[in-house]
């Protein structure tokens, strides 16, 4: 057979994700070859991707010509190969626990590169932000400025904070992934906020109040929640300063910037509408950043606090964007079946919903394809499910509410041992994974540019099923 490209089908992805031969290829390397060297099923990772997407918000920061700091969401994915390509890459990250802490801080980033977000830090999670002294602990209510106040009196070293706003803003997202509505747990209501600075301010000996941030939620479709975010914070940040003479450094709008899950939109008419507007959003970086800006400029330039804008760094917290579609899942077909009474033919694959736990949590939708056949017609409807022992651990909506496509497309005449791929589950995946049902956690591998593939975690053994348990 020619080793000459194909029209590449719709997923494909110039430098990254193309067709030879009929297979799956990352990076110039061949699926199947990943999954003869580390098994299925695989998480699999491309660096250059990675690194694609980070340039992207970079340039979308030159761009608007404004000062802009990216930091990576690493609740994203936490790999620590993943977290050296970021920092390779030059950006900074936002983290949610003392793990994240931890991880990052031995990836090889300086604190000064760290945020600390959450609505449930511990007196140690806090303590160690601020003996590390990262660049900021993102505070999450009244009570927890007392907090961290305490935490800066115990290290005997100031701690910078930022302020998160709840202010009320709807998306049009997942209900799950909308933070920043006022029946959601986080943030400090804009009622609150100016007694939250005024107490702030009041111990400044301990604390530094570098901002304020807010993150509407993931996978964001329009422009608008992030405008008016941008809008309420800077209304803020002026009233402040004319209140107190206090001045903001910076702004954080948090992440959220979507990612298109329906490049390949084969299957999209069977999506509700909503699902598919919100699924198949693509807002550029440049945008986000633009409608963010004229907001807070038309607001500015009514209350003649333009030249305050001016020294405030917007800070942004991509994670979604930066790895979703820098990573696949590589499965294999173990079992089939062909139900006489409805003719459905079933392929049950090795991965479950505990590697991918917003295919079930959110009715997340995972573009599938074969990776061992990549090119051919993907025109026979399956019913495609995991190997976990619930009824819901299916590639489809099991409660029948019509979010994920009843049956999966893939070539004529599937078997058992074929390779599939779920596209874009780089994000909220591996860092999502459990090892339910006593399965062993998969192996994940990193693509370099030039086709070297590395080992980024070791797949789990039976043993290290037992690690921690005490018997
Ligand atoms: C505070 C905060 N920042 C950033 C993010 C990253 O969001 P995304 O992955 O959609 O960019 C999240 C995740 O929801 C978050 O909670």
């Amino acid at each position: 057979m020619s080793s000459q490209l194909v029209a590449q089908p719709a997923w494909t992805i110039k430098d990254y994700l193309a067709v030879r031969d009929g297979s799956l290829i990352i990076n110039g390397v061949d699926a199947l070859a990943l999954v003869r060297a580390h098994g299925s099923p695989l998480y699999v990772f491309s660096a250059p991707r990675i690194s694609a997407n980070i340039a992207r918000l970079k340039h979308a920061a030159t761009a608007v010509k404004h000062p802009v700091r990216y930091f990576y969401a690493s609740k994203a994915n936490s790999n620590m190969a993943v977290l050296k390509v970021v920092r390779d890459a030059g950006i900074d990250i936002e983290v949610n626990s003392g793990g994240e802490l931890f991880k990052a801080l031995r990836a090889g980033f300086l604190p000064e590169q760290i945020i600390f977000n959450g609505t449930s830090k511990t007196d140690d999670e806090l303590d160690e932000a601020v003996r590390a002294g990262i660049f900021s602990i993102n505070v999450d209510s009244l009570y927890e400025i007392e907090l961290v106040a305490a935490a800066a009196r115990r290290q005997q070293k100031r701690a910078n904070i930022t302020l998160r706003l709840v202010p009320e803003i709807g998306t049009r997202s997942h209900i799950g992934l909308q933070t920043a509505l006022l029946t959601s747990k986080f943030g400090i209501t804009s009622t609150e906020v100016p007694e939250a600075f005024r107490r702030a301010l009041a111990l400044s000996d301990l604390l530094h109040v570098g901002g304020i941030h807010i993150h509407v939620g993931s996978q964001t479709p329009d422009l608008e929640p992030f405008a008016a975010a941008f809008k309420t914070m800077w209304e803020h940040s002026v009233a402040l300063q004319r209140e107190t003479g206090h001045t903001f450094e910076h702004i954080n709008l948090g992440g959220g910037i979507p990612v298109n899950y329906l490049r390949d939109s084969s299957m999209a008419d069977q999506l509700p509408e909503d699902e598919r507007d919100m699924l198949g959003a693509s807002l550029e970086p440049a945008a986000v950043l633009g409608a963010a800006l004229a907001a807070a400029r038309s607001s500015a330039r009514e209350t003649e606090a333009e030249h305050l804008l001016e020294h405030i760094t917007i800070l942004l917290e991509p994670g979604r964007s930066i790895i979703a579609d820098a990573g696949l899942v590589l499965t294999t077909v173990r079992n089939i079946k062909r139900r006489p009474e409805t003719g459905d033919v079933w392929l049950l694959t090795d991965a479950g919903f505990n590697l991918m736990l917003s295919m079930v949590s959110y009715k997340w939708y995972y573009h599938l394809i074969s990776a061992a056949r990549a090119d051919a017609p993907h025109d026979t409807p399956y019913k495609v499910a995991g190997p976990l022992c619930d009824s819901g651990d299916v590639y489809f909506d099991i409660e029948g509410g019509g979010k994920l496509p009843d049956y999966r497309l893939l070539p004529k005449d599937v078997q058992p041992n074929e390779v599939l791929a779920l596209l874009n589950t780089g994000a909220y995946s591996l860092s999502q994974s459990f090892p339910y049902n006593g399965r062993p956690l998969p192996a994940a591998v990193l693509v370099r540019a030039d086709g070297q593939f590395d080992l980024a975690r070791k797949r789990d053994t039976y043993e290290d099923l037992l690690t921690n348990e005490i018997f």
